[in-house]
């Protein structure tokens, strides 16, 4: 039990690092929570105007994912990989630091499904980048990307392989629901017509 009560409080904390306000405040920003959407995530960085920031967000808070989940599969074990995994998402949107308020678990969740299997990773990735693409909606992008993942472990389950797995399909639908939860303002918004579009302040035309 030990190894996984370890890589559960060590992939929370990891996950409850919060770089997208760490940066904005680094860099004489402010703080984002102050700015367009509350969020402390990559796409709220955005909002700042400082694109390289944002994109340091994105990769930082995805990486710390990727790097509880890997860390703890490598020193304790696939099963310690999981619960980091989860752990880590949890951190994201639950930090001690932040009272609990934290972001909405894109990035990482993205991270951790790329740790624990990159080719569901990446079609989550994909979808995020097609629907991003297409709608311009961050948030849609990740709805769509996270309701792909556990769809894609059920579809590409095959009898006898290990990946991806019933661990896998779990992992997946947990953050999936997570970050559902976490977008109901988003949905809200994009039901109202009123969610920004990826770089914009608000949804005003012009
Ligand atoms: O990364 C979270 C994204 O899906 C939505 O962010 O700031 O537009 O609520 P935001």
């Amino acid at each position: 039990l030990w190894p996984l009560i370890i890589a559960v409080i060590g992939g929370y904390l990891l996950g409850s690092v919060p770089f997208g306000l760490v940066l904005t405040r680094m860099a004489g920003l402010g703080d984002v929570r102050q700015i367009g959407s509350g969020n402390i995530g990559a796409t709220n960085v955005l909002r700042t105007g400082n694109k390289p920031l944002a994109l340091a967000t994105l990769i930082l808070d995805s990486g710390k994912g990727a790097a509880a989940t890997l860390i703890a599969g490598a020193l304790l074990g696939p099963g310690a990989a999981i619960a980091a995994a989860g752990a880590s998402v949890l951190g994201h949107l639950f930090p001690v630091w932040l009272g609990f308020k934290g972001g909405k678990g894109v990035a990482t969740g993205l991270g951790v499904l790329l740790a624990l299997n990159w080719q569901i990773g990446l079609i989550a990735c994909a979808a995020w980048l097609l629907l991003a693409l297409v709608t311009r909606f961050s948030s849609l992008a990740a709805l769509a990307a996270f309701a792909a993942a556990p769809i894609a472990c059920l579809l590409l389950a095959r009898p006898g392989l290990a990946t991806p797995g019933p661990a896998m399909a779990g992992v997946a639908l947990f953050v999936a629901v997570l970050v559902f939860i976490r977008h109901r303002g988003n949905i809200r918004r994009l039901l109202d017509g009123t969610e920004p579009r990826i770089g914009r302040k608000s949804d005003k035309p012009g």
